[in-house]
């Protein structure tokens, strides 16, 4: 049954030389719904990454079950490694570091992972890096990442950058000054983006993960069609708000209750989305000003995290860069979801600098950047 759910993702990376070469890293990752592993070189090359996604299995629920997460990973890790590494044509012998994700997130899952993680290390005297998820996200850009624009063309990212992190649990503004060097310049008061795409789904019955849906949706709706409150956007500062968006949606339909039309549907989700993108626009402008403030000149504006998939965030922030003198990047879309090649390649970027497990960690359900 598992062998049938896992995803074998197209590889790549920006490296350019030859595959398999340099240092070697397992990357694990398990903190949430998808149980993933990947081979990362340090040459920026991904030499096999797998997917084992359980959103059939939480989709009933509308939601991720935690408990259900954590059996979940329990029963496909071995066989997603497994894969991994023979997909890579490796063995674990090949391979120079573990990197699996120690945190934050679902305590079940993290443990999973880490749990094999760390079996593997010990069992092979391979040291052993504990990635904070976050980190994953933030660093995988460097592994690779294009121009929305001009999808052809990697752009190499270098420190210092503005990220835009946006996923289901987390929305924040940061300064990436390097590895293990992040200044939070704004975050979500209440609500991440990814959650309100969530609950704007839910509300409309079109199911989970909403995000995906509601950007398919909104590509065939009107943003115009009605008009959603931009929340904080007339106040200074860099931080935001998505609840309001949100309750308003609840209140626009409890006053135009169901049966609803495609049309309303789409053009619903359009304006919501329009909202959404207006917010991360004000707030990235007041960041801009905010890293001048702190003597950075980051060249690049960069998002990352599940919600960096959808389409009007990455046009808009795309404008934005080119308005700014700045490179606009962005991770491929199967980097930007949950999976295990980002989780290798932040574990490459650690490795390089030394920080490896050198007495047994308690992974962490929250472990904020900051705390790096
Ligand atoms: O980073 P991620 O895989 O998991 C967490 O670490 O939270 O992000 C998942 C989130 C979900 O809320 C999902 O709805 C959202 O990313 N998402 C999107 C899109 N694709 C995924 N949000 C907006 N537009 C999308 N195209
Ligand atoms: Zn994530």
């Amino acid at each position: 049954m598992i062998d049938d759910q896992i995803i074998c993702m197209d590889m790549g990376g920006a490296g350019t030389n030859t595959a398999g070469s340099g240092t070697l890293c397992l990357g694990i990752e398990s903190s949430c719904d998808e149980t993933s592993a990947a081979i990362v070189d340090s040459n920026r090359n991904i030499l096999s990454h797998i997917i084992y996604s359980q959103i059939p299995q939480h989709q009933k629920y509308g939601g991720v079950v935690p408990e259900l997460a954590a059996r979940a990973h329990i029963l496909a890790i071995d066989e997603v490694i497994g894969t991994a590494l023979e997909r890579a044509g490796k063995t674990i012998d090949d391979i120079d570091v573990i990197a699996a994700t120690a945190g934050p997130g679902l305590i079940g899952g993290v443990l999973v992972g880490w749990m094999a993680a760390t079996g593997i290390a010990q069992s092979t005297g391979k040291p052993l890096v504990a990635v904070n998820h976050l980190e994953g996200h933030a660093l995988v850009p460097r592994l690779m990442a294009t121009s929305a624009v001009d999808a052809a063309t990697p752009a190499a990212v270098e420190f210092p950058y503005l990220l835009m992190l946006a996923s289901g649990g987390h929305c924040q503004i940061l300064l990436v000054r390097g590895v293990g060097q992040y200044e939070l310049i704004g975050q979500t008061l209440d609500d991440s983006a990814g959650e309100a795409f969530d609950k704007v789904s839910k509300m409309l019955g079109l199911g989970y993960p909403g995000g995906p849906i509601v950007d398919a949706r909104a590509r065939c709706g009107n943003p115009d069609a009605f008009r959603f409150p931009r929340p904080l956007c007339d106040k200074p500062g860099c931080d935001f708000s998505f609840s309001g968006i949100k309750t308003a949606a609840r209140t626009f339909l409890d006053r135009n209750p169901a049966p609803h039309s495609d049309e309303f549907i789409n053009d619903f989700c359009a304006a919501f989305q329009a909202a959404v993108v207006d917010c991360i626009v004000n707030r990235l402008e007041h960041a801009m000003a905010d890293a001048r403030v702190r003597a950075a000149a980051p060249k690049f504006l960069v998002v990352a995290g599940g919600v960096a998939k959808n389409s009007a965030i990455r046009a808009a922030m795309e404008k934005l860069a080119a308005g700014h003198n700045m490179t606009f990047a962005a991770p491929p879309m199967n980097l930007c979801t949950d999976n295990g090649a980002m989780i290798a390649w932040a574990g490459l970027e650690n490795y390089r600098l030394g920080r490896v497990v050198t007495s047994p960690i308690a992974p962490r359900p929250r472990w904020p950047l900051t705390e790096l």
